[in-house]
């Protein structure tokens, strides 16, 4: 039997830990506590401008906007955030040992039936499960930001992650309305950054090797192969061109893929001369305070709109 999920406790009131609270608490019957080792005077702030844009595109009531704020509390007690909760979530500093301790010294202080879950990035499942007695509780759901308006989480299983604790956290993120996928092996990246560091490994090769520069590979992107993705995905898009045509094109083209191994040197260069995109106004390209503006706003908007129908 699915198992009721009710009591959110969310570890770290940063950027993702406050997308978050917005995300379990736009589900009526939660109760969502965020605990951080500080908060500031107004902690639910950022929530409240999160919800604030939101309302102001149209894309949220006012009525639903006040019935998250009131689903949601923040706190510094340990006992008061762990005492009920049902799902623990962790969005603290992306550092193993932290992660791990976290989890090590709450585990005596839980139900026993509570599922640990982090939102790593990156890093190993098993490994953040380590310290803690009960490993089959602990589960990788790596959302995207914003995660109240990017509808991807993946749910990872651990080594030891028992069949129940997936399902279960599977079929309650699908149940809150998330795109929730099953990443069936602890391996880094897990789904979606493997597929995004393939294709910045070959664009990053083809600027270097000189093709084409970086603002034309994007555009390649954007009014290329990046159209049909939201529709068709990659290998619907396969199935649509037909196996035997994709095979003949795979076998001509891959020999003359990127394969190295390491970081891109041209990476490594821009980072060592102090060129690191939007934060210093330059990276790939150069980018003046307009440009930069415009191009979060671009994002946002257009996340507002194609993701409104989605939900
Ligand atoms: N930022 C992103 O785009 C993104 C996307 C997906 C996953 N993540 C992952 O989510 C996690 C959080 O990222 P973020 O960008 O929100 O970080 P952040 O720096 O904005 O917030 C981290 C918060 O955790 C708090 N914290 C640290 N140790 C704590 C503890 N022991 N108990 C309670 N709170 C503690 C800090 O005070 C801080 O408020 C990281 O693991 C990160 O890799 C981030």
């Amino acid at each position: 039997m699915a198992r009721e999920i009710k009591n959110i406790t969310i570890f770290g009131a940063g950027l993702m830990g406050n997308g978050l609270a917005q995300v379990f608490a736009s589900d009526e019957n939660a109760n969502v506590i965020v605990k951080d080792i500080k908060l500031s005077e107004n902690p639910s702030q950022v929530l409240e401008d999160n919800l604030n844009t939101l309302i102001s595109k149209n894309a949220m009531t006012r009525e639903k906007a006040d019935s998250i704020l009131r689903r949601v509390k923040y706190t510094t007690d340990m006992e008061e955030a762990l005492k009920d909760a049902d799902f623990i979530i962790e969005c603290i500093f992306e550092n193993m040992e932290l992660k791990q301790n976290l989890f090590k010294d709450i585990e005596p202080l839980c139900k026993p039936d509570a599922i640990f879950a982090t939102n790593t990035s990156v890093m190993s499942i098993t490994e953040i499960a380590s310290k803690v007695k009960d490993k089959s509780r602990i589960v990788g759901t790596h959302f995207w930001n914003p995660p109240y308006l990017i509808p991807l989480v993946e749910v990872v299983k651990g080594n030891e992650t028992s069949e129940k604790v997936f399902e279960d956290t599977y079929n309650y993120l699908r149940r809150i309305g998330k795109k929730a996928v099953k990443c069936m092996k602890d391996v880094p990246g897990f789904i979606a950054n493997r597929l995004q560091h393939a294709i910045w490994r070959e664009a990053l090769s083809i600027v270097e090797k000189g093709i084409a520069d970086a603002e034309t590979v994007d555009e390649a992107l954007r009014y290329g192969p990046g159209l049909r993705w939201p529709i068709l995905g990659i290998l619907e898009n396969a199935d649509m061109i037909g196996l035997d045509l994709s095979l003949n094109i795979q076998e001509y083209i891959v020999p003359h893929l990127e394969d190295s191994h390491s970081a891109s040197s041209l990476l490594k260069k821009h980072v060592a001369d102090g060129n690191l995109g939007f934060k210093t106004g330059k990276g790939y390209q150069t980018w003046t305070e307009e440009e930069i503006k415009a191009s979060k706003k671009r994002l946002n908007e257009y996340l507002i709109d194609v993701t409104k129908d989605l939900k």
